[in-house]
């Protein structure tokens, strides 16, 4: 007789490639006999993949770990992994700090996370931090859980890791240095992701557009993975300015599947900010890069990160960012207090007062969402083409994705699931849009 399924429950924070990470990690423990439960209290294995980014991300999975404690006393062989970004950051000063946890793995370790479980099942603890030498992606299965198996839009991470140590982030140092996937790797599994159904596949890393393989571009990757019949979208995060470079601004106006849509953080529209931030580039630089972006593909939306408040800004600087976001005109974009993280060079240097920062980030999120609301608004009598992802909000609803990858509502029979449908967009709010199939 088989053993039941063991239960495996997992929580995901941070970014997209922790999402993508939770996949492959379900993935690995499933041939281990986990199976996905979505309850917490039911499961034999709790796994947290944690973020590191920002102080607040952190300090959440310190929270959560305190609320899981009477389900381990309710059960004591329930065990509970934290994945991430903090494990890589803290390591075994997690089990130090909160002695409930029985699993920390890092980013770079999780292939071996079959073999962990088995030292948890001999009641021991396990923890790994390390870089490998050996290429996880070699040894993980395929992506498994409700995304990779129904969903028509698909993450593929095609490198991982940050070379460029910018002056507040943690990422170089939780990832590890720069990594790019073989690229026949990466079409294989594109289309397996084809053969299941997704129609739509971003392209993951924390440095996407530094990409490169051999003689393989990004440019290069989107060209080929464009010829897969089947596939019809495509996109790709998070890039870098200095990356940006001549061929992949032609995809943009050549390859008709790469969608018009470009998250391209900036950061601070201050050049003494960001030579501080170690960006290595100027917001000149930057305008100029969406400038021939714009050219190809007049209709692209921008979408950015922002920092406020990073050590030494001062007003005119804070400026420079309102102006330089004035200048851009983003569809979306995403801007936070400058938080300082240990180990990282700026941690060290004098903070501007929380105050300011709080007053700054206010006066930066009104631009924003200001400008995100007109870029909604413009939307509204145009007929769209909508990736339609799954049930929407309200009964008889669908919710997909325009090409400038805004959520879109509209009444549709969920056997439209999975199609790119026109939809007549007849209204819109902060963050979605509502439409009727044309
Ligand atoms: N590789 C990407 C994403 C990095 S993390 C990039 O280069 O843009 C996502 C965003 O978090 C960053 O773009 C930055 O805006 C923000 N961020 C990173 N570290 C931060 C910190 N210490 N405080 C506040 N925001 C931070
Ligand atoms: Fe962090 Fe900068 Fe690397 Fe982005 S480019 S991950 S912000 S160090
Ligand atoms: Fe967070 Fe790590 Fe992603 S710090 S943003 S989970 S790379």
């Amino acid at each position: 007789m088989t053993a039941p399924p063991k239960k495996l429950f997992v929580k995901t924070y941070g970014c997209q490639m922790n999402v993508y990470d939770s996949e492959r990690m379900t993935g690995a423990l499933a041939a281990e006999g986990y199976e996905v439960t979505e309850e917490a209290a039911s499961a034999d294995l709790i796994l947290l993949n944690t973020c590191h980014i920002r102080e607040k991300a952190a300090e959440k999975v310190y929270s959560e770990l305190g609320r899981l404690k009477p389900l381990k006393a309710a059960n004591p062989d329930l065990k509970i992994g934290v994945a991430g970004c903090v494990a890589q950051a803290e390591g075994a000063e997690i089990i130090r700090r909160q002695p409930l946890v029985d699993l920390v793995v890092g980013p770079q370790a999780y292939h071996r996370l079959p073999a962990m479980t088995a030292a948890l099942a001999e009641g021991r603890r396990a923890i790994d931090t390390e870089f490998p030498v050996e290429d996880k992606s070699d040894h993980l299965p395929p992506a498994r859980g409700p995304n990779a198996r129904r969903a028509p839009a698909a993450f593929l991470t095609v490198q991982e890791g940050c070379d460029k140590f910018c002056a507040f982030c943690v990422v170089p140092y939780t990832r590890g240095a720069e990594v790019s996937r073989p690229a026949a790797r990466i079409l294989a599994e594109a289309e397996d992701l084809v053969e299941r159904g997704v129609v739509e596949i971003t392209l993951l890393g924390q440095n996407v557009n530094a990409y490169r393989a051999g003689d393989w571009t990004l440019a290069r990757l989107i060209r080929r993975l464009a010829k897969i019949d089947g596939l019809q979208r495509i996109r790709f995060t998070t890039s870098h300015p200095n990356d940006m470079d001549d061929d992949l601004i032609d995809a943009h106006g050549t390859v008709e599947k790469l969608m018009p849509y470009l998250h391209l953080p900036v950061q601070s529209g201050s050049d003494r900010v960001l030579a501080a931030m170690n960006r290595k580039h100027t917001a000149e630089a930057y305008h100029q890069i969406l400038g021939r972006l714009r050219a190809v593909r007049p209709d692209i939306a921008l979408s950015g990160d922002f920092i406020v408040g990073f050590p030494g800004e001062t007003e005119e600087d804070f400026a420079a960012t309102l102006a330089l976001c004035r200048r851009v005109g983003y569809a979306q974009a995403y801007s936070f207090k400058y938080s300082s993280r240990p180990g990282t060079p700026a941690a060290g240097r004098e903070a501007v007062p929380e105050d300011v920062k709080s007053e700054r980030l206010q006066r930066l999120q009104t631009l924003l969402s200001a400008q995100q609301t007109a870029f909604q608004q413009r939307q509204i009598g145009r007929v769209l083409p909508v990736l339609l992802e799954k049930p929407g909000r309200e009964p008889g609803q669908l919710v997909g994705r325009s090409p400038y990858l805004q959520a879109v509502h509209c009444a549709a029979p969920p056997g439209l699931i999975g199609q790119i449908v026109p939809v007549e967009i007849v209204d819109a709010g902060p963050n979605s849009l509502a439409g009727r199939l044309h």
